[in-house]
């Protein structure tokens, strides 16, 4: 039988043993509400306290600094919209980077419906935000300013300690969050060092499940809910918590504070291999994530080969039980690529751009693997086209 070689991790990891071990638990015998005043209730409660504690040492933060969302979605909603005020003001503006992710995007386009101008921050060739560019767009009437640590599609990373200082400059009263569902165990993250208002993530991208994340604010009191109920997270996000789900994100955070510098030398080790593999032995090539670590997370390649429809190679190593992606799981579906463009990739590469992101659970030989079915692949594909 052919041994699964999923290089899709920036769309969803495998849920490790831990967590899946912890949440049995958890759901076989110690389920009871957190909001009940008998011992059932106390200990899901305790739980609860258990993971945020986790949480907090991870991010270097106070544990009523967060609160568990539905994952990256709602933390990056509830982190935009939770600061605004009911009413808007007038000629206000919002400011966010033109490379992210919907969940940020579309909360943008939300709040232009409403009457905020919506600015975007451009990206260079490397998707990093041009500083130059950013501070003529964010002004004193800015109230709010959204950027990723770490982009989705190429793994690009945004210096946030430096925007941190310009905005807190340019637009002292305007709200900063970050989208930082891709930097998590990827990067150094810590609360300390940032100088944010918000930072969201989610559990699915860290081992744990789906449906489940955190979301840090710095000053929680400032913050209105986003849903309408009960008290539960001190009423920023109503509703029974998913005491499972929020056990199982503790758990995974529990294990990336010990495994952090293991886990980097897995995913440095592999991304070394593939860019050598893609300069050596295949031509014709775009390697579109920054090749230096200090602009690029290690757990994303992506790729663009000319003259070949990816989608059509991704098909290819499917059959083979290798997974890859065309771009972000949330837009494969929809056309073109909004990300490459806005960084000026040349639409020659557009079409033909593989996204690879592997765990730090892969061996080099899973990346020897994938070489061998991508030479193989694209070499088909070239071959049928040029005809
Ligand atoms: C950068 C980024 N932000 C936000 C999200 C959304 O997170 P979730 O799937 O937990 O809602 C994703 C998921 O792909 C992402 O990559």
């Amino acid at each position: 039988m052919m041994i699964m070689n999923y290089m899709d991790h920036a769309a969803t990891t495998p849920v490790r043993a831990e967590v899946i071990e912890a949440m049995t638990e958890m759901m076989k015998s110690q389920y009871g509400n957190p909001s009940s005043l008998h011992r059932m209730g106390l200990q899901a409660e305790h739980a609860l306290d258990t993971a945020r504690d986790q949480i907090a040492s991870f991010l270097s933060c106070k544990v009523e600094q967060i609160v568990f969302t539905s994952g990256g979605t709602e933390g990056n909603n509830l982190g935009m919209r939770g600061f605004l005020p009911i009413e808007l003001p007038e000629n206000s503006n919002l400011c966010i980077g033109s490379v992210e992710h919907s969940s940020v995007f579309q909360v943008a386009k939300e709040l232009e419906r409403r009457g905020v101008e919506c600015r975007l921050l451009p990206v260079d060739i490397h998707g990093r935000i041009i500083m130059e560019e950013a501070v003529k767009r964010i002004d004193a009437n800015t109230i709010l300013v959204s950027i990723q640590h770490v982009n989705n599609e190429i793994g690009g990373i945004q210096p946030i300690e430096i925007l941190s200082k310009q905005i807190r400059k340019a637009a002292p009263k305007a709200h900063f969050h970050v989208d930082g569902v891709q930097a998590i165990g990827k990067i150094p993250v810590s609360m300390k060092t940032l100088d944010v208002d918000s930072y969201a993530f989610s559990g699915h991208k860290i081992n744990a499940t789906k449906g489940i994340g955190a979301l840090y604010l710095k000053d929680p009191k400032a913050s209105r809910p986003i849903l309408w109920g009960s008290k539960q997270e001190r009423g920023l996000r109503p509703g029974t918590e998913n005491v499972p789900a929020i056990v199982g994100l503790g758990v995974a955070v529990e294990k990336l504070n010990q495994e952090f510098g293991a886990h980097q030398a897995v995913y440095i080790k592999n991304r070394n291999a593939l860019l050598h593999a893609i300069e050596t032995e295949l031509d014709q090539t775009l390697v579109n994530t920054p090749l230096s670590l200090e602009e690029a997370a290690p757990h994303i390649v992506s790729v663009s080969f000319a003259g070949v429809k990816s989608e059509i190679v991704l098909h290819m190593l499917e059959m083979k039980e290798i997974y890859v992606s065309t771009g972000s799981a949330c837009s494969s579906r929809a056309k073109g690529n909004r990300i490459l463009a806005e960084m000026g990739i040349a639409s020659k590469w557009l079409d033909g751009t593989l996204r690879i992101s592997y765990g730090w659970e892969l061996g080099p030989e899973k990346i020897e693997e994938l070489v061998a079915a991508l030479i193989e692949a694209v070499g088909e594909v070239r071959e049928l086209t040029m005809r």
